[in-house]
Parts: C-alpha cells; sequence; structure tokens
C-alpha cells in the first residue's frame, strides 16, 4: 500500500498547456489510492475541459468561487477542509504571483488560504517566465512559507525554448506527494476513533449524557493526523475544534455513533474507542415533553446500548482495537475484563476518582493493559499523552 492510500487529494490546475498531463495525473493519483477532487481555473478550461477532468476523477469538477450552488455542497471551506493535500499541477506563473499575493480571487486561491493541508505546487512555463526575477522571489517567497515545490523539469518545451519550466511528469509527482507523507508513523494508514459523550433523548428537550469533554479522543485524532494517518473522528456533542487534516462526523446517540462507526471502520487499521458511549437509553423517546405527575417519584425504563467497541473487534478481517476503561475503583480488574469480553487488543485504563486526570480535565495518566502486561504512564497533558499513544498504537500495528 502506499502513502497516499486513502489520502484525499484536491489538484488545482491553472491555465497552461501541460494541463492536458493533468488529466492523467488524476488518474495516477487514483492507482496510487488517493481520491481526487478536481479545481480548475478560468484559463485551465481554455486547455482542458473540465468534463474530462470529471470523467476521470469520478467527481464533479469544481470551477467557480461565487457558485450558489457550489457553496451549498462543497463550498472553498469543505473543499480547503476535505483535502490532505493541495496540488497545483500545472501551476503558472500567474497563479504563483497570485498565491504569493495571498490574492483570493477565484476558487483555487481560496482554497489555498482556507486550507490547513499542506499545498503543493508544480510549476509549469516557458524558461523565460521561470528565469523572470518576479517569478524567481515569488518562489523564495512560496518555499519560505513551506509550500512545496515539485520541479520544474528541464527540456524542450512547447514554444520550441530548451530550458528549465517543463511540468514534471505524473509518475514523477505522484511519486513526489507520496514522499510527502511517508514520513509519519502511520503514514499510509486509517484511523478510526470515537470521542466525547453521547445523548440519549428522553423526550424532545431532554436526554441522558455523561460529563465527557472528548478531549482525549480530539488529541488522539490530531496526534493520528499528525503521524500521518488518515483519520476519522466520530465525534459525539463537544465544544472542541476540529483539529487539522481529520474527517469529523457528527453523532448525538450511541445508536449514531454505532452505524458511523460500523460504517467507517470497514477498511481501517486502527480503531481508537475514545467516547463515553452511554450504556443505557431510554425505552422509548416521548414524542411531546413530558409533563410532572402527581408522584413524588418517576421511574425511567432503560434499555442497552449497542458495544460499538466489541462490534468493531467482531469486524472481519479486526482493526487494531482500543478500547478505554474508565474507572473509579478496582481498575486493573475491571481493565482486564474489557480487555476479554469486548475483545480488545489494548486497553487504556484510567483512574477517574482522581479530578486532576481523566474527565474533562487537560491531563490524564493512564495504564496500558494488554492480555499479560500492564504499564503504567505518568501524568502528562491530553496532547503529550496522546502523541505517545499514537507513536506506541504504530509500533503495534506495524509489528503485526
Ligand atoms: O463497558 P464500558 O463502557 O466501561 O467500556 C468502555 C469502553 O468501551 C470505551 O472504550 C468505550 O468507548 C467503549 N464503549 C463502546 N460502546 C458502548 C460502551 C462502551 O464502544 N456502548
Amino acid at each position: 500500500m502506499t502513502s497516499l492510500a486513502n489520502k484525499q487529494i484536491l489538484l488545482g490546475v491553472t491555465g497552461g498547456i501541460a494541463a492536458y498531463k493533468s488529466a492523467d495525473l488524476v488518474r495516477r493519483l487514483q492507482d496510487a489510492g488517493a481520491s481526487v477532487q478536481v479545481v480548475m481555473t478560468p484559463a485551465a478550461q481554455e486547455f482542458i475541459t473540465p468534463l474530462t477532468m470529471q470523467a476521470l476523477s469520478g467527481n464533479p469538477v469544481h470551477t467557480q468561487l461565487l457558485d450558489p450552488e457550489a457553496e451549498a455542497g462543497m463550498g472553498h471551506i469543505q473543499l480547503a477542509r476535505w483535502a490532505d493535500l493541495v496540488l497545483i499541477a500545472p501551476a503558472t506563473a500567474d497563479f504563483m504571483a497570485r498565491l504569493t499575493q495571498g490574492v483570493g480571487n477565484d476558487l483555487l486561491t481560496s482554497i489555498c488560504l482556507a486550507t490547513a493541508a499542506p499545498i503543493a505546487i508544480a510549476p509549469a512555463m516557458n524558461q523565460g517566465m521561470w528565469h523572470n526575477p518576479a517569478t524567481q522571489t515569488n518562489l523564495d517567497t512560496l518555499i519560505k512559507r513551506k509550500i512545496h515545490i515539485f520541479g520544474p523539469a528541464e527540456g524542450g518545451q512547447a514554444c520550441g525554448d530548451v530550458g528549465p519550466g517543463r511540468m514534471l511528469e505524473p509518475l514523477q509527482l505522484v511519486d513526489a506527494a507520496a514522499r510527502l507523507f511517508t514520513s509519519g508513523s502511520l503514514a499510509g494508514k486509517k484511523v478510526v476513533i470515537t470521542a466525547g459523550p453521547t445523548r440519549e433523548a428522553l423526550d424532545p428537550v431532554r436526554y441522558l449524557s455523561n460529563y465527557s469533554s472528548g478531549k482525549m479522543g480530539y488529541a488522539l485524532a490530531q496526534a493520528a493526523a499528525e503521524a500521518g494517518a488518515k483519520t476519522i473522528l466520530i465525534s459525539g456533542p463537544t465544544q472542541l475544534a476540529t483539529p487539522a487534516r481529520v474527517t469529523r462526523i457528527d453523532v448525538i446517540s450511541a445508536e449514531d455513533m454505532h452505524s458511523a462507526s460500523l460504517a467507517a471502520a470497514q477498511d481501517c487499521h486502527l480503531f481508537i474507542a475514545a467516547a463515553a458511549v452511554a450504556d443505557y437509553r431510554p425505552a422509548q423517546m416521548s414524542a411531546q415533553k413530558m409533563k410532572k405527575g402527581e408522584s413524588d417519584t418517576l421511574t425511567l425504563s432503560l434499555v442497552k446500548n449497542p458495544d460499538i467497541v466489541a462490534s468493531i473487534a467482531a469486524l472481519e478481517p479486526k482493526p487494531f482495537t482500543i478500547g478505554f476503561a474508565a474507572e473509579s475503583e478496582n481498575l486493573l480488574e475491571y481493565a482486564r475484563s474489557k480487555l476479554q469480553h469486548k475483545n480488545l487488543d489494548l486497553v487504556v485504563a484510567n483512574n477517574i476518582s482522581d479530578s486532576s486526570i481523566g474527565f474533562n480535565s487537560d491531563d490524564n495518566a493512564v495504564t496500558l493493559v494488554e492480555k499479560n502486561t500492564a504499564t503504567e504512564i505518568s501524568q502528562r497533558s491530553k496532547q503529550q499523552l496522546a502523541r505517545e499513544l499514537i507513536a506506541l498504537f504504530a509500533q503495534k500495528i506495524t509489528a503485526q
């Protein structure tokens, strides 16, 4: 599997003769396992039609910034968030200038301004335009801003000149893009993480829930994305911002989280259940607001929710499956029993009777429980802990 497997690549095409090679590039990126959405500038459409790119990518091609229909669907912010990599090939001298200036006067430049994903450009232009001091100054600025520059190659040009300015070949661009994702310990892996509380509706205005903040699950999602994984975060209601390059699926109830997890986990390598899922839900949700009765007591009838992490651990093939055990007593004993009866590969156990760690706090201290071992990790920030846990899980799945 290449490091582009499951990656979402936004391919920007600007107006140069090399645009004809971008059609092949779409296919090559897909061969490497990436999904591709194409954005074309008006000038690019003079060289190659959106229809060609649509047929090859299997997705509608995006061409306009101020298209009400597009904004309602995959608008520039959604596209900016969707991308794991924004690759502009070919990138003309004009596009490089606009990127350098931070101009957002079309869809592609606006996406570049909005995205948190890495940006790579494959310059393609006449050698004179490439050598021009304006282009070279722009190039220096883009390099300083950590924009990746792929090429250009030297050789014969469409205009008859010979020199630097040819766009790299599609396969060379695929290799260069793949190298951007190979450094992380989870490059090429898909990770699904549940986080936050669930809410179980009693009636249209009331629910049963818990104090989970979602911080641990979100920190794990951020660490997994930083380690190069394609990361899907299935989140109950939280106040937290989505980490960069993480695809977040919002859910409310345990049943919603269950079906979203099963759908997302199909081809995943690592499943981490960090959510505090309500064990029970009201047997019936009242369609109308429940009224106070005469009696001083009220008995609620509850039914058991599906065990999400156990359903994932029962999949075939089974991803490396990790559960959390938040306990106020008998930590190791309960964690071991969870490991066994849910068929988990590892349980991260934490003691919630100490208020400086666990639920809603910024720190955590945990014990990693496996079949024959229990390893303690002392108190530290959830971000730091998440990075260490992800590095460890990465080792485990590559050793499998
Ligand atoms: O059984 P218990 O709730 O203590 O187990 C905790 C672990 O199981 C956590 O990883 C939690 O995310 C997961 N879990 C789940 N679905 C449930 C209950 C718990 O995935 N219905």
